[in-house]
């Protein structure tokens, strides 16, 4: 499958231009002739009037420069504006430059930060509207949560259930957002309690903007394209599983940590990817979770000298923790 395929459910979206620009471009009924009859001073007004018409107009239809590069046909320039577009507004972006990496479930792009964010660059992940569809199992990851709509605020009543389990639209949309606030929230949580997670800085219908890691030239890598030197193995495992404590402190298991989920950016590390992450205390699977968070860590560190048991690990973290649970 091409990594474009999902834009096939993006053109099912009729992209419909309600604003002025739609008006623009409908063909002319009334052509005016020269001498209508207006004064020269009416003229001269109307034509201010259409000057900063079009300005306002420009300021609409903003596009980022990657976008402009795409074929104005293809469904990804459209996706592309639409999704960042609320980031521009806000002023939290100004440009967006280049495709960092088009995954199972989003797209990642490169964005240059309006300057008073206090970032130089700043990652925008587009999720699809079929990410649902690439998220095998999700049941295991999402038993015992709650749903929560866009402000966060927990989704109760029939109409939701129902909805969800007939997958209605309104029930895919509850679904991808739920998916999407929760990725945002979570990653929010353990940013302020400390762990090396990118910065978010906002979310907007389905795209985060997050920290970039990374410079003008490229993004980091992920630890599974780097060889580690055997004196910064042991330390960058150490802290790895010190940010794997600190998640289950704050009660998260991120159920797909390996070395592909892992940037490494100038000898320290950044834990990315968090949709399917895991509710310690309510999830019926998350020690298996955990172990295998824990042995994907292992089995990467281990090519580079690091010697642990998972099995151990996973037992010395998660038993204090149910003691200090129950
Ligand atoms: N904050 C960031 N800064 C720099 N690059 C990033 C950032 N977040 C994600 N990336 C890049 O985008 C890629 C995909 O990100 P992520 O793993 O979050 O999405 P995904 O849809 O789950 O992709 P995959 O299916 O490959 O896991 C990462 O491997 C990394 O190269
Ligand atoms: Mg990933």
């Amino acid at each position: 499958m091409s990594k474009y395929d999902f834009h096939e459910l993006y053109s099912d979206y009729e992209y419909e231009d309600h604003g002025r620009n739609a008006h623009r471009q409908q063909p002319k009924t009334k052509k005016k002739q020269k001498g209508d009859g207006r004064s020269p001073k009416i003229m001269a007004n109307d034509q201010k009037m259409d000057e900063i018409r079009q300005m306002d107009d420009s300021q609409e239809s903003w596009v980022p420069s990657y976008a402009a590069a795409l074929d104005p046909m293809h469904h990804e320039r459209q996706w592309v504006i639409d999704s960042v577009a609320p980031f521009y507004h806000d002023a939290l972006i100004t440009d967006v430059t280049r495709l960092i990496k088009g995954g199972k479930e989003a797209n990642v792009y490169t964005c240059t930060a309006n300057p008073h964010t206090g970032f130089d660059l700043v990652a925008a992940k587009l999720y699809r509207p079929r990410m649902l569809r690439h998220l095998k199992n999700d049941a295991i990851y999402k038993a015992g949560r709650q749903l929560r709509d866009e402000e966060g605020k927990q989704m109760k009543g029939r109409r939701v259930k129902l909805a969800l389990r007939k997958k209605t639209n309104f029930g895919k949309h509850v679904d991808i957002m739920w998916w999407i606030n929760n990725e945002y929230s979570v990653q929010k949580k353990l940013y302020d309690a400390g762990a090396d997670v990118p910065q978010p800085l906002a979310h907007a219908g389905n795209t985060i903007l997050m920290e970039f890691i990374g410079d003008e030239y490229g993004s980091a890598p992920t630890l599974s394209e780097v060889t580690l030197n055997s004196s910064e193995a042991e330390p960058l495992f150490q802290r790895v599983m010190g940010n794997v404590a600190l998640m289950l402190d704050c009660h998260h298991i991120h159920g797909d940590l390996s070395a592909y989920n892992i940037l490494y950016w100038e000898g320290e590390l950044t834990i990315i990817d968090f949709p399917q992450m895991v509710e310690a205390r309510h999830n019926p699977h998350a020690y298996e979770l955990l172990l295998r968070d824990v042995t994907r860590v292992c089995d990467y560190f281990n090519r580079f000298g690091v010697t642990a048991d998972p099995q151990t690990l996973t037992d010395d973290l998660w038993l204090p923790y149910m003691g200090s649970e129950s």
